[in-house]
């Protein structure tokens, strides 16, 4: 095991700062709120609610995950946002239609005071959307540095001691990785160049990543998803992680088909539709956007299943995903799953899975688990690629050569003993033995 880093202490503000200020961002921003008035409580938040056990099962020490390892109080946290849409935060969540008057009236001036920053924002790349507060630039590089001194001046004006950033813009078209996007050289001359392969997303990233800032990407797009944003991030000693946040029909996903897979039941098919009315919804009506999207959700049950390991259960598997852009449901979504599935002696069975949920409720306690982790692994010292937080991610990130996990129990393993090791105490093996 590679030597245990000594963790410094949360202390000071730490700036959270969002590319997107949509739905998930106001949502997420208003909770943390609400949380610190004594409103609402932070369900679905492990730093806020999970316990960690610690020891042997006879020891009895499960302390909540926030007494044992230093992480920033909600208090100490300030928000910090760009949006192409110049709505403040109480305006673009009654936009978003989320959070109900109730819970926004009270934290109304709070939520005001949050005003975007103009944003680095190319239609090119988000097609179903139009913005005002927009920057303006000769090259992407030069957009970038602009980033960069948003970057500074936020935490200077707003005294902060630490920052990370979390995109939570719209998910941009379908673009593979290329030659502008294998080193940091290739990137800063393709920016220089207006390449078209440079999407704003890895603008942000790479603004981030080059002021030492941790970021993750809540989105499919690319983003810092590159070898060279990676690169970078791992020699500058930034910890990054990404992409596309695990919340309604996937999460479902990697809880049941790790079950399923546990028992050796096989699946022949595995259609997913889901039907939703909010402005990811718009975006994603876009074909284009639609496909990055797609990716990120496909690449889920092959990797979780094994086909190659178990060709008779999962090898001629039939998944696919719809998404359908269906005004009157808003940010309610409704996804339907019909899993086909096959017991002992081939016999056919079918489960059906209608899930009525609320994308930007599951959404917002991941971006402020992934603000306090980020700056944790930060304070540890840890750079690049934070592998621990793949419970997070439909797509997650993970080192040159290695598979991602998609199992959300494995996932959940991996975080966990990761906060065991950087406090200090014994990863849990569930061995047993000596009991
Ligand atoms: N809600 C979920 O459960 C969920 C899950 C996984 C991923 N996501 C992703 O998170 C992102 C945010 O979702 P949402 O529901 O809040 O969408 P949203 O449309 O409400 O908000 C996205 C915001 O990003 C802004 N934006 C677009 N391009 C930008 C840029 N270049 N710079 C700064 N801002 C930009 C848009 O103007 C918009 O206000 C989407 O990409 C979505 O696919 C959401």
């Amino acid at each position: 095991m590679s030597d245990r880093p000594q963790v410094q202490d949360a202390t000071g503000r730490l700036g959270v700062l969002l590319p997107g200020f949509g739905a998930v961002a106001t949502t997420f921003v208003a909770g943390v709120e609400a949380v610190r008035l004594g409103l609402t409580r932070p369900i679905g938040s492990l730093t806020q609610m999970n316990t960690i056990r610690l020891g042997k099962r006879t020891e009895s020490r499960t302390p909540l995950i926030k007494d044992f390892i230093s992480l920033s109080s909600l208090k100490d946290l300030v928000f910090g946002a760009w949006d192409p849409i110049p709505e403040n935060g109480y305006a673009s969540a009654k936009t978003a239609g989320v959070l109900e008057g109730r819970h926004l009236d009270p934290i109304r001036g709070f939520l005001e005071g949050i005003e975007p920053m103009s944003a680095v924002f190319d239609k090119e790349y988000v097609r179903r959307l139009d913005g005002t507060n927009v920057k303006v630039g000769a090259t992407k590089r030069d957009l970038a540095e602009q980033l960069r001194t948003d970057i500074r001046r936020f935490k200077k004006d707003h005294g902060c001691e630490r920052l990370v950033m979390i995109w939570c813009g719209s998910t941009e078209i379908f673009l593979r990785p290329g030659v502008a996007h294998g080193s940091l050289e290739a990137l800063e001359a393709a920016m220089e160049a207006n390449d078209p392969a440079i999407a704003p997303s890895m603008l942000y990233a790479y603004a981030a990543i080059m002021e030492g800032v941790p970021y993750a990407n809540g989105a499919p797009n690319l983003s810092a998803d590159t070898r060279g944003l990676e690169a970078a991030a791992e020699e500058r000693g930034v910890p990054i992680a990404g992409k596309d946040f695990k919340t309604g029909q996937t999460l479902i996903k990697t809880i049941l088909a790790p079950g399923l897979k546990a028992r050796m039941l096989g699946i022949d098919g595995w259609f997913s539709t889901n039907i939703l009315g909010n402005r990811d919804g718009e975006v994603l009506d876009d074909p284009d956007s639609f496909k990055t999207k797609e990716e990120s959700k496909l690449g889920v049950l092959q990797h979780l299943l094994q086909p190659e390991l178990y060709p008779e259960l999962y090898g001629d598997l039939y998944h696919k995903v719809r998404i359908n852009y269906y005004p009157p449901r808003g940010d309610n979504k409704e996804g339907w799953d019909n899993i086909d599935i096959v017991g002992w002696m081939g016999y056919p069975m079918q489960i059906k899975v209608d899930f009525l949920c609320r994308d930007s409720i599951l959404a917002a306690p991941i971006v402020l688990d992934l603000a306090l982790f980020l700056d944790l692994a930060a304070r540890a010292g840890l750079s690049g690629i934070q592998e621990w937080l793949s419970f997070y991610f439909k797509s997650p990130q993970s080192a040159e050569g290695l598979y991602p996990e998609h199992d959300l129990f494995i996932q959940h393993r991996k975080l966990k003993n990761t906060l065991r090791w950087l406090g200090g105490e014994e990863p849990l093996t569930h061995l047993g033995l000596d009991y």
